[in-house]
């Protein structure tokens, strides 16, 4: 039987690129060129199926011109590069890889929601620029996770994570606004209580945002929003650029109407809005929120999972659109 072929988007771990080589013929980056869409369907030219990361776009323009395309297998749990839509129109399954980074995420919302609100990154640029020459009563003062309350949009596994963390480890109050409210077996066990967006915002002495990115979610905290947040909240994105209006927001920080805040997505990442860059109360990472070693190796397995369950086995693991296989 001829093997199918298999594009590998990014570079990846070798042993990634040996598992699918066990079962198709594989062309991989591990170069890790930065191709442009023009050349992304270069490489498309034949392949039955791909692997990507979230960073390529594979929209109606690219299925068009790759008529043999079947499947695309993201390593990761969003999938707003994906127009599904086109996909699904085009027969052409979707995968994600949701479930084995949440526990990873949700330790990283929180890692980085004590590092906004405890000013850990702004104090260590002050050390490590030589500028600590005595000690002050005042220095570094930043606001209390313990005992405060904690505001989540988007209540989906990574936000539970974050709430079960804030309730049971920090005893925080938890407050969530979600598309669609939690049942109430699960709101006990996350401690959490819905509430509206508004409320949230005003409530809350920290908030996190979670939710997947969709046009409805562009801008979900733009000017209107910061402005109803108290002066001394923090504000963590570890969802998606675009889900916050990061002009709006470094403004905000600019002119302290809210204290600080935690990003690791932005819009049009991996460029950073300017101002962001210049504000001292704001603390950046490059979209590491699931970067462990065990993780990323769980994303890549399940991304190959996919591609063998559906090209082989005609099972895929975790389809986006089963319509899809339905057609088949
Ligand atoms: C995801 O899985 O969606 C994370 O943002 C990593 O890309």
């Amino acid at each position: 039987m001829t093997k199918a072929k298999v594009l590998v988007a990014r570079s990846i771990f070798p042993e990634t690129i040996a598992r699918l080589q066990a079962h198709f013929e594989v062309e991989s980056n591990q170069a890790d060129d930065n191709w442009s869409s023009a050349q992304l369907i270069e490489k498309l030219q034949g392949k039955q199926g791909v692997f990507t990361t979230g960073s390529e776009r594979i929209d109606g323009a690219l299925l068009a011109a790759c008529p043999e395309l079947k499947i695309c297998a993201n390593m990761a749990v969003g999938y707003n590069n994906f127009d599904l839509d086109a996909m699904t129109a085009r027969g052409v399954l979707g995968t994600n890889a949701p479930d084995v980074l949440t526990e990873t995420t949700a330790d990283f919302g929180f890692a980085l929601l004590m590092a906004t609100a405890r000013r850990i990154a702004e104090s260590e640029h002050f050390l490590r620029a030589g500028k600590w020459k005595k000690w002050s009563y005042d220095m570094f003062s930043g606001s209390d996770i313990h005992g405060s309350t904690l505001g989540i949009i988007g209540m989906g596994r990574i936000g539970q994570g974050i709430a079960r963390r804030g309730a049971l480890g920090f005893g925080m109050k938890v407050i969530y606004h979600n598309r669609s409210r939690l049942d109430a077996a699960l709101e006990a066990e996350c401690k959490a209580s819905y509430v509206g967006k508004e409320e949230l915002l005003k409530t809350a002495d920290h908030v996190v945002l979670v939710v997947p990115y969709t046009p409805a979610s562009h801008h979900t905290i733009g000017a209107a929003e910061l402005a109803l947040m108290k002066p001394t909240a923090t504000l963590v994105n570890i969802a998606r650029g675009g889900i916050v209006d990061d002009a709006a927001l470094a403004a905000a920080l600019r002119e302290r109407r809210i204290a600080a805040a935690g990003l690791d997505v932005f819009e049009g990442e991996p460029q950073v809005h300017p101002e962001l860059l210049t504000v001292p109360n704001v603390v950046l990472t490059p979209h590491i929120a699931s970067a462990t070693v065990p993780t990323r190796r769980a994303m890549a397995d399940l991304a190959v999972d996919n591609l063998i369950g559906f090209l082989v086995d005609g099972k895929p693991v975790t389809p986006l659109n089963p319509a899809v296989l339905a057609g088949r």
